[in-house]
């Protein structure tokens, strides 16, 4: 059974964190429409959602893992989704009171709501912080209007930007989406909507490389080359333009595509970089608990009335629970610090997994400029690997 300290406590020489901490992960999985580009676990329902029997199965579930993972000390709660600024402000605090009861909320715990742009959603921002939650990030994703049409948005630019005051004016932290390398999208447009962007920055902002998922409407278009994509030079120096860009700015990356001022990083993804605790729950939601049996991987049923009806019936969603072994588990590891800045301590490999990184393969990358080892012995990305980070990390772990 693992530890848990106060975010403040444990702190390796360089002031990262030796614990990762636990956090818990909320899926709402309704949106008001699909976005064309979307393959998150997300729906949309032509009813009314009956709020309180999913407030009543997610507080089963949130017994559940505190059944299985006791005596935690939560570092941050993540509502996330779809849309989970489709919540009613009360369902949102009956679900926070109920992981405080579950567990301790360590007393500066970040809480976080994902939220779309739209005036409705917009208007129940005060109900969310008068529930508790500290932080708000918001799906802005482009700066133009006519790319917001593209990207199948229900919201302008100006309805955006209003969000982002508004979320500004109420909550002590918050971060806005955007996504680049969108059809027709040349490096001296995203440079300037990027500066643009960054005018109306907190303390933190996400900037994704568009992708084309599978089974979504972007990759029918894309087959059918009714999507003008960028090339791979482009992509590159759309990446590169990012990171000088955030850098200049005072928000460098301190993942492949979060940006924050020092201090502004999200808590909650930080327990999954640096491969913590977490309990997921919600349709589709994953965990990672330690227990008794190990490192459990968890997923539950992700379609939501199939997931709602479960919950009743057996107290829990989980379609799957099931112990992780030692190399799974160093995979894993290398697969979420790599994707950090500040990389990882190969000696925290070496404990999960009871052997080191292959020094030849390492060595390899190292002489390759993918990889390099820091003065403390931590192994991280380069700029150069960076841009390459999914190869360079199964290269790492195979
Ligand atoms: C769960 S989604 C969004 C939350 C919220 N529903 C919204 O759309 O604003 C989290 C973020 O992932 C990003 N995202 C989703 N699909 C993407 C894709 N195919 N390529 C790049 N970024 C994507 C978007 O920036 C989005 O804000
Ligand atoms: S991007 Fe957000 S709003 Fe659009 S479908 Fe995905 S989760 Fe829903």
């Amino acid at each position: 059974m693992i530890r848990n300290v106060t975010a403040a406590a444990a702190r390796t020489d360089k002031g990262v964190p030796a614990d990762p901490g636990f956090g818990v992960y909320v899926h709402w999985p309704f949106c008001l429409s699909k976005c064309p580009y979307c393959d998150f676990n997300s729906h949309v329902r032509g009813a009314a959602i009956d709020e309180a029997r999913y407030l009543a199965a997610f507080r089963g579930e949130i017994a559940h893992r505190a059944g299985l993972a006791p005596g935690r000390i939560v570092r941050s709660v993540f509502f996330g989704g779809g849309t989970p600024s489709l919540m009613r402000p009360q369902t949102v605090q009956g679900v926070i009171d109920a992981i405080s009861a579950a567990w301790r909320l360590e007393p500066d715990a970040e809480i976080t709501l994902e939220a779309n742009p739209t005036s409705v959603e917009a208007g129940r921002f005060r109900g969310y912080r008068a529930a508790g939650v500290n932080r708000l990030s918001i799906g802005v994703q482009a700066l133009s209007d006519a790319d917001l049409k593209t990207l199948g948005r229900k919201h302008t630019v100006a309805e955006a930007l209003a969000a982002v005051a508004l979320a500004a004016s109420l909550f002590p932290r918050f971060s806005f989406d955007l996504i680049y390398g969108r059809p027709g999208q040349g490096e001296a447009e995203w440079r300037d909507e990027l500066a643009r962007a960054l005018d109306h920055v907190g303390d933190h902002v996400s900037l994704y490389q568009l992708t084309i998922e599978p089974d979504t409407i972007f990759e029918r278009l894309r087959d059918a080359g009714k999507l003008q994509l960028p090339d791979e030079d482009l992509s590159l120096a759309l990446f590169e333009a990012t990171r000088e860009a955030t850098e200049a700015r005072g928000l460098p990356a301190y993942e492949v595509s979060n940006h924050a001022r020092p201090g502004g990083e999200s808590r909650h993804n930080l327990v999954y970089w640096r491969y913590g605790e977490y309990a997921g729950v919600g349709p589709g939601a994953h965990g990672r608990l330690i227990t008794a049996k190990g490192r459990l991987a968890q997923e539950t049923e992700r379609h939501p009335e199939m997931w709602l009806t479960q919950v009743e019936a057996e107290g829990h969603g989980l379609v799957e629970s099931v112990a992780l072994s030692r190399e799974e588990q160093g995979d894993e590891f290398l697969l979420m610090g790599l994707r950090l800045s500040e990389g990882v301590d190969p000696r925290a490999f070496e404990k999960l997994t009871g052997r080191d990184i292959d020094p030849a393969r390492l060595q390899s990358l190292v002489e390759d400029g993918f990889l390099k080892r820091d003065e403390r012995g931590r192994i991280r990305v380069t700029a150069m690997g960076a841009p390459l980070l999914d190869t360079v990390v199964a290269d790492v772990a195979a």
